[in-house]
């Protein structure tokens, strides 16, 4: 049987997009980070219906920069503890140790695989002196996000989104990554839109869109806007010949290129032609599911748009999970672990400082569970190759 890998491309419409980057690179006088750079931070915000987007190299610097920029800010200061999901990228939890916050976990639901408001509300009761929630959208899914909003805003706890593995997708008519202060995103090969290495962060509030972008280049304010510039230069008394060699904030290099700006452009025009396809095939597999009593059922009740890269399937004893995950390698269909499992127990968590609440759900989908790609370009036999498997013989 013919490989179903996990990623199918570095593009969609491959071909089209490296002849168009070919000729771009042979025309182009500058490469580092310019117009195309600007110009999709420009069509991404409008697409993702958010003021600002800082793009940068990728998710991970995405997140890193955005807890350095919050802490610039005094959002977040040393020493604060940040709920996160158990469920999650390893450069979600990083950023927050590396800067000197203590991570505390929460724990998913099992037919979302997502962190819940009455997750959230149990663990805050153990924690509540918690300052900020970086929360997951996981596999194009959520559970109840605009409750978890409500109760961030009653607590005062800072909201921020990890989108990286569900741009596109909507609930209740309302995209993920616009519920918190800000989101990241990733545009890694195999995302939903592919710039080969990339991030964005996205968000409406202007001071943060401007500590980012300061923070994202060497912490000096070239890229910013004249009354931020003025702004830093009075608060610090730099006069005009030092303003460009001043460094105003703890900051990184994570500015991308024209290569992968361009690039962006060319995928961006693809958005809802990607997100469509992923969900058609969503609904096929979902459909197997439901009907396969080996396997836990999805709830999503209140998502419009379900956009996923890749689909998890939970089963419900271990047994199931060893047969279903021979067959699927058997028929030569890739899987692997759900994301990275339950992050706590991860190596690089020993030793460090953190808080875990119940996390038995987490577990269990790491013990349990694994997932297939699903990407825009898979054939309808590839489809029924995988419906067959799910489905109960
Ligand atoms: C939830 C989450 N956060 C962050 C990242 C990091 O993104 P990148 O690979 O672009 O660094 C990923 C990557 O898949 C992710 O799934």
């Amino acid at each position: 049987m013919e490989r179903i890998p996990l990623i199918k491309s570095t593009f969609y419409n491959e071909e089209d997009t490296k002849r168009k980057l070919c000729e771009f690179i042979e025309g182009a006088q500058f490469l580092s980070m310019r117009t195309e750079c600007e110009k999709f931070e420009k069509a991404f915000s409008k697409k993702q219906e958010r003021k600002y987007s800082v793009f940068v190299h990728n998710g991970s610097c995405a997140n890193m920069l955005l807890i350095q920029s919050l802490i610039n800010m005094k959002v977040f200061n040393q020493g604060d503890k940040i709920f996160v999901s158990n469920l999650t990228w390893p450069t979600n939890v990083m950023p927050l140790i590396q800067l000197g916050l203590i991570p505390v976990f929460l724990d998913v639901e099992l037919e979302t695989l997502n962190v819940s408001s009455e997750i959230l509300k149990n663990g805050y009761k153990e924690h509540p002196d918690v300052k900020g929630l970086f929360l997951t959208n996981a596999l194009g899914f959520c559970s109840d996000i605009e409750k978890i909003q409500e109760f961030c805003d009653e607590k005062e706890i800072v909201f921020i989104e990890d989108n990286c593995e569900s741009l596109g997708s909507k609930y209740k008519g309302k995209r993920l990554g616009n519920f918190g202060l800000a989101s990241t995103v990733s545009f890694f090969v195999g995302h939903h839109l592919s710039t080969i290495e990339g991030g964005m962060i996205s968000t409406d509030d202007e001071e943060l869109y401007e500590r980012l972008k300061m923070s994202r280049s060497h912490g000096w304010t070239r890229n910013n806007s004249d009354d931020f510039k003025k702004k830093m230069r009075d608060e610090n008394d730099i006069d005009d010949f030092y303003d460009i060699y001043a460094f105003y904030d703890l900051a990184f290099n994570f500015r991308s290129t024209e290569i992968n700006g361009f690039i962006g452009n060319t995928q961006i025009k693809y958005w809802d032609e990607i997100v469509s396809k992923r969900e058609e095939n969503f609904k096929k597999f979902n459909e197997a599911i439901k009907k396969n009593d080996d396997i836990i059922d999805l709830k999503l009740d209140g998502m419009s748009i379900i956009s996923n890269f890749g689909m998890p399937v939970i089963f419900k004893t271990k047994e199931l999970f060893e047969k279903y995950k021979k067959a699927f390698v058997d028929d030569n269909i890739e899987i692997r672990p759900i994301i990275a499992g339950n992050i706590a127990e991860q190596p690089f968590m020993k030793d460090k400082k953190c808080f875990k609440t119940d996390l038995k759900n987490s577990e269990y989908i790491s013990e349990n569970g694994f997932y297939f790609g699903n990407n825009p370009e898979m054939n309808e036999e590839e489809i029924t190759r995988i419906i067959n498997l799910l489905s109960k013989n």
